[in-house]
């Protein structure tokens, strides 16, 4: 089980370590496994702007070279400018997307935690990204 105020804290942490000097928006993202281990990703931006990496396509690919395949129950993002937490993190498109080929293959529909100074938006990943695209379209 995954505790949420662990997963949002260990999210938190991520947010310093955002190399994002270019649009100055600090983004943290943490995913929670089911054994209640975490896997945190930052954002990675680039000199050329089109190139940079949101959180939770970092934290997804550090997973999955960590061998992770399945498992995934909780996720939580959270960011602002300079690192200042206010709205609650939404993740984008694509992101979604990444997250949800994993979530796919472990067959799970982790809760979504976008969070932001004053308050936490809850959510599905299938609600995030209904009738998804996925390994099981390709069979
Ligand atoms: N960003 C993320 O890391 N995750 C999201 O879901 C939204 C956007 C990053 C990308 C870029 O480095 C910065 O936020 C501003 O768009």
């Amino acid at each position: 089980m995954i505790d949420r105020e662990t997963l949002i804290a260990a999210a938190k942490d991520a947010v310093a370590r955002a190399y994002a000097p270019y649009s100055n928006f600090h983004v943290g993202a943490a995913l929670g496994f089911a054994d209640g281990s975490i896997v945190t990703g930052a954002n990675v931006e680039n000199a050329s702007y089109g190139l940079a990496l949101c959180a939770e396509t970092a934290a997804v690919a550090r997973a999955m070279n960590d061998g992770r395949r399945s498992e995934l129950v909780a996720i939580a993002v959270t960011g602002g400018m300079k690192g200042v937490l206010a709205d609650p993190v939404a993740p984008c498109g694509r992101c979604r997307q990444v997250l949800s080929e994993l979530a796919q293959l472990g067959a799970t529909d982790p809760v979504v935690w976008c969070v932001g100074a004053d308050d936490v938006g809850e959510y599905r990943l299938s609600e995030l990204l209904p009738n998804a695209f996925g390994p099981a379209s390709l069979l």
